[in-house]
């Protein structure tokens, strides 16, 4: 049922066994990819499936005789969002709101392959450094599996939602006081050298299990969006879901492809500023800054795949503001009804900024990764929305304060 795999370099395109415990090409140091055979399989087939991660198992290498470790992730809704496409300017506006997953994010499609991966590798601890969600999303899965897990945050710098899940799970959380980029150096230099299972999305693993977002849009709207906007931290998700669209194709399940939107913070947009200048290599970015703490990265580990996705879907980038991030993520929560967290709501804000400098058409059909929940970040929330007015408990002062 499990599509065979193997891992290959990016670069130099050396291949190396799906049972290979490797973060980067030992021959160039490059990023590495895992290449699936081809399925074939129908939609129709799948969808005997209930829609989620594991509805599409023909292109999940989880490895035949594993058992999957899940808690029901992806099938996420896929909202159409009439007002709030007018307020953007465009007619065919959809959100994808990965909050709905069981830890309120995008990466429980990663974790579920990763963890899995981790459990037939035979390790029995698993580490990240994170600006939160996926230390959320990885206690969860190492809780649900038995493994022991270590997360290393930047401090002061994570999301109160997500640090108190991470807690919760029973995952040792350290914090270190410097920013996500060198935590990330840290938790991969701790577990080459002490044998711990790394579950950052420089492992590729964890990207098979992202791409099933393409593969639901699919599905939801009975054909590739025409574009696909998503906010870009460490650059695993906008990788995944392009790799997703490409395998889809491969196997004649679409026609068409969208071109991919990567959208990043002012402050911390090292990939926008290198794909402007046309540059080959990318440019750090020292000292990272946003009200959007889950992209605030400024040396993004995915950049060459996410420059490929972006480049290869004839795509576009773009950076907004922290105003114009809580702009839409305001907009949305009040004229849809949908929470959430500042990072997600940059795709919301790219397409707007698209629309206004002509650079997508009002008609185009766009879907937004929404990617975490509002309650990840009810700090945020409160300061820009200010806290309710205190009175006594008093029906004619009550009364008084309301106006329809
Ligand atoms: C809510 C949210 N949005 C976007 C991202 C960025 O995803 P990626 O690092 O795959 O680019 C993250 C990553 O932590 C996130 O938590
Ligand atoms: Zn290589």
């Amino acid at each position: 049922m499990f599509p065979k795999s193997t891992l290959r370099c990016m670069k130099c395109n050396r291949e190396y066994g799906s049972e290979e415990i490797l973060y980067s090409c030992p021959n160039c140091g490059s990023l590495l990819e895992v290449i699936i055979d081809t399925p074939t399989t129908s939609l129709e087939q799948m969808s005997k499936r209930p829609l989620g991660v594991w509805r599409y198992l023909e292109f999940l290498p989880a490895g035949e005789g594993t058992e999957i470790v899940s808690l029901e992730e992806g099938g996420t809704p896929l909202y159409k969002c009439d007002r709030l496409g007018k307020w953007a300017g465009l007619s065919k506006l959809y959100v994808k709101f990965e909050g709905a997953n069981p830890t309120g994010s995008f990466k429980d499609r990663g974790m579920t392959l990763g963890v899995t991966k981790a459990k037939s590798l035979g390790s029995k601890a698993v580490a990240c450094a994170s600006t939160g969600n996926t230390s959320a999303s990885l206690a969860a899965y190492a809780a649900k599996s038995g493994l022991t897990c270590y997360v290393i945050l930047p401090s002061g710098k994570v999301a109160m939602g997500k640090l108190a899940q991470a807690l919760m799970h029973g995952a040792k959380v350290i914090s270190v006081k410097g920013n996500f980029d060198e935590a990330l150096k840290l938790v991969m230099e701790l577990s080459t050298k002490m044998g711990i299972y790394l579950l950052n999305s420089i492992n590729p693993w964890r990207l098979e299990g992202q791409k099933t977002l393409a593969f639901e849009t699919i599905d939801q709207l009975g054909h590739a969006p025409a574009l696909l906007a998503v906010p870009m931290g460490n650059c695993g998700n906008v990788s995944a879901i392009w790799k997703g669209y490409n395998e889809f194709k491969d196997s004649g399940l679409t026609d068409s492809l969208p071109r991919m939107y990567g959208v990043q913070a002012e402050g911390a947009s090292p990939v926008v500023n290198m794909l402007r200048a046309g540059a080959e290599k990318l440019a750090p970015v020292l000292n990272p800054e946003t009200v959007a703490t889950a992209i605030r990265i400024g040396n993004p580990v995915n950049w060459p795949k996410a420059a490929r996705a972006i480049r290869e879907s004839d795509g576009l980038s773009e950076t907004v503001s922290d105003e114009e991030i809580i702009g839409a993520q305001r907009m949305l929560a009040s004229l849809e009804g949908i929470g959430i967290e500042p990072a997600s709501a940059a795709s919301i804000a790219g397409v707007k900024k698209a629309v206004e400098n002509g650079k997508i058409d009002r008609d185009t059909e766009a879907v937004c990764v929404c990617t975490g929940h509002l309650l990840k970040d009810p700090e945020e929330a409160i300061k820009v929305c200010g806290k309710p007015v205190e009175v006594p408990a008093d029906f004619k002062v009550i009364s008084g304060l309301l106006t329809n």
